[in-house]
């Protein structure tokens, strides 16, 4: 993973040939939505993977059929709350739950209103209990002007201040990251890739279209 030197805690996985090539995969117009779909999971998984480099490592002692030895174990990989924002992000925590087993997993339903204003409607919303030691890890394929994610993070003021708030997306737009890490300096985001811009209608360029449309096959409305 290498950090991106705009932001403080912003990493893409540009050094990965494996997380490119998927990338490219859904990128590709003509890629279809089952297609679409399993790379949106296979994103999570082994995004999930990754991040669990990020987190604390603990010695253990372990018997084998042989002798005892040392191993190690990833304490936090545990403790991981996964907060899925409907639609786009369901194949991604799929993928995800893969790496993280034992996550906890918050549904929030929000809605992107139209530009300019793209006003943010969160209706269904369900997260489980948070402890201190947790890292939470937001799912959201797409951080464009960041409007939903900024919801969502209000929302989770209202809950017990976890160890990390993660935000793990497909692709980001420089103008949401930086509307995020204006307001919460403290929250990691990672990205397959940092593309150019937004257009005027709050897609991500280059990008990879309407990640809900194209993962779920609705009509492409762009
Ligand atoms: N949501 C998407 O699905 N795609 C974008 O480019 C921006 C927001």
């Amino acid at each position: 993973m290498i950090r991106d030197e705009r932001w403080k805690g912003v990493y893409t996985f540009e050094d990965s040939p494996y997380l490119m090539e998927v990338l490219t995969e859904l990128r590709n117009k003509n890629t279809d939505s089952i297609s679409f779909r399993k790379g949106l999971v296979k994103l999570g998984r082994y995004m999930g993977y990754e991040l669990t480099k990020t987190m604390e490592f603990e010695e253990v002692e372990v018997e084998t059929p042989l002798e005892r030895t040392t191993g190690t174990i990833a304490k936090d990989r545990k403790n991981v709350v996964i907060i899925t924002v409907l639609r786009a992000s369901i194949p991604m925590m799929e993928g995800l739950i893969k790496t993280f087993e034992h996550a906890r997993v918050g549904i929030i339903s929000a809605s992107r209103g139209k530009p300019p204003e793209f006003k943010v409607d969160i209706d269904y919303i369900r997260i489980p209990d948070i402890k201190p030691e947790d890292t939470v890890i937001i799912t959201d394929p797409m951080i464009a002007t960041g409007s939903t994610l900024l919801s969502v993070l209000k929302e989770l003021e209202n809950h017990p201040k976890p160890k990390r708030i993660i935000v793990l997306g497909v692709l980001a737009a420089p103008e949401g990251i930086d509307r995020i890490k204006k307001a919460y300096p403290d929250v990691e985001i990672f990205v397959t890739k940092i593309d150019r811009e937004l257009n005027s209608k709050g897609y991500i360029l280059p990008g990879l279209g309407d990640a809900g449309d194209r993962a779920f096959g609705s009509p492409n409305l762009i």
